[in-house]
């Protein structure tokens, strides 16, 4: 059965391999040194399977990709107040490498415009650069599940030309946003971005995304949760640089993209992609790389703002089961929407029960919204003489040692629930 998903991705990417537009990026000599054909394509499962195509074990620098992954270091190391007060999270409708800051803050826009990228790199803690560009480069790797190197020659190459980043650096400098020595800050930014990785290793750091900061390779926990969904928002609304309102549209998965060619993009809950190939746009995105990234989206339906179908399927069945009890079962993922469907229903009903059995044995998952929405559901309805007996034998809603903190009655099946209600009815 996975031949069917690598032929999609074999597909996907032969319907590019004709397409040459867009130059290498050049502004860096070395840059323009590698083979404009290469052209690799992977996409990781949410839990680590790796699907590869082309020239996926072809490695590349990872550039600006690696702009949200400092972030997310810096946000886990130093926490968001800390790191809020030095970038923001706006778009900047600029180009990555405009000297700007926000008029009013005077602080980098976005942490993916260069600007940005740079204040996280000295927010990163460290005695000095090769301590924070050890925690950087562990990070990355922990990522991607394997030890990745560095390429000194692109990283000279961006030494040596790098005038417009120290403009960048000493503006922030001036303005009290970096701490320590800009040329420091710079030498640990320039490595960050000479770090090679390989189409696989961008679906990797993706998929580790995708599952909230696990790395589903090794099992290892590398980033805190909350810390993910700051760095895939930022993603979302910056991380294409001036061409981030068509990707959004077109494609629809938080993504970054860099000028060595890759493009990684992440869709929360279900997969990461890495995409490689070195012809860039006027914008300093992979032109076949977004083509790929678009069609995988058409094709495959991976727009993260899909109306799938929709919570009415939450409540699988709704019934009297005697007298005076109705039952209402559950199904699926039960969140907010969910959980304020069950409650406006069994509201809705209340003329018609003594006893409402909430039934969620088939619930797979809940968040705390609809918990909290669920338990409270019992207190009103005690409070207009009614009640409510909830079937929750895997203490999905209740766990089993808190039934007393939520006061539930909470039973096995759905059985002894109907049972018990109808001696309480009748009696
Ligand atoms: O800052 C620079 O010039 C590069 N080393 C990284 C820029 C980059 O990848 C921009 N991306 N599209």
């Amino acid at each position: 059965m996975a031949e069917l998903v690598q032929q999609y991705l074999d597909r996907i990417r032969a319907e590019q391999i004709d397409t040459r537009d867009g130059a290498l990026a050049n502004y860096i000599p070395e840059l323009a040194n590698v083979d404009p054909e290469g052209f690799g394509l992977s996409l990781s499962s949410s839990d680590g399977y790796v699907y590869e195509s082309g020239d996926a074990a072809l490695e590349f620098t990872i550039q600006s990709i690696s702009k949200p992954f400092t972030y997310a270091l810096a946000l886990d190391l130093i926490g968001q107040d800390a790191v809020d007060a030095r970038i923001g999270v706006e778009p900047s409708g600029e180009a990555f490498n405009e000297i700007s800051v926000d008029d009013v803050t005077k602080t980098p826009k976005n942490p993916m415009i260069n600007a940005g990228a740079i204040a996280a790199v000295s927010l990163v803690p460290g005695a000095g650069p090769d301590e924070q560009f050890d925690r950087i480069h562990d990070f990355y790797s922990a990522c991607a599940g394997r030890r990745l190197e560095i390429d000194m020659d692109v990283y000279d190459s961006e030494k040596a030309t790098g005038n417009r980043n120290r403009a960048i650096a000493y503006m922030l400098a001036s303005f009290g946003v970096l701490d320590g020595d800009p040329d420091d800050v710079l030498d640990v930014y320039f490595r960050q971005c000479s770090v090679k990785v390989t189409s696989t290793d961008l679906a990797r750091m993706a998929a580790t995304l995708a599952r909230g900061g696990l790395n589903p390779l090794t099992g290892r926990r590398v980033i805190d949760a909350h810390v993910v969904r700051r760095t895939l928002s930022v993603m979302v609304t910056c991380g294409m640089y001036d061409a981030t309102g068509d990707w959004v549209s077109a494609v629809g998965m938080p993504a970054k993209s860099g000028v060595g060619g890759g493009i990684v993009a992440v869709l929360p809950g279900q997969l990461g992609i890495g995409v490689y190939s070195p012809r860039l746009d006027a914008r300093g995105n992979s032109v076949r790389g977004v083509q790929v990234c678009r069609n995988l989206s058409s094709q495959l339906g991976l727009h993260f703002l899909s109306v799938t179908r929709e919570s009415s399927s939450t409540l699988r069945a709704v019934f009297d089961a005697g007298p005076g009890i109705r039952v209402y079962e559950v199904q699926g993922d039960l969140l907010f929407a969910g959980a304020e469907q069950v409650l406006r229903t069994a509201d809705h009903d209340r003329g018609r029960y003594d006893v409402a059995v909430l039934d969620v044995t088939r619930v797979d998952d809940i968040n705390d919204a609809a918990r909290g929405m669920l338990t409270g559901m019992r207190a009103n309805l005690t409070a207009a003489g009614k009640e409510a007996y909830l079937v929750d034998p895997d203490g999905r809603v209740v766990p089993a040692d808190r039934h007393d903190d939520y006061d539930a009655i909470v039973f096995r099946t759905l059985d002894e629930a109907v049972n018990a209600a109808l001696r309480r009815c009748a009696g």
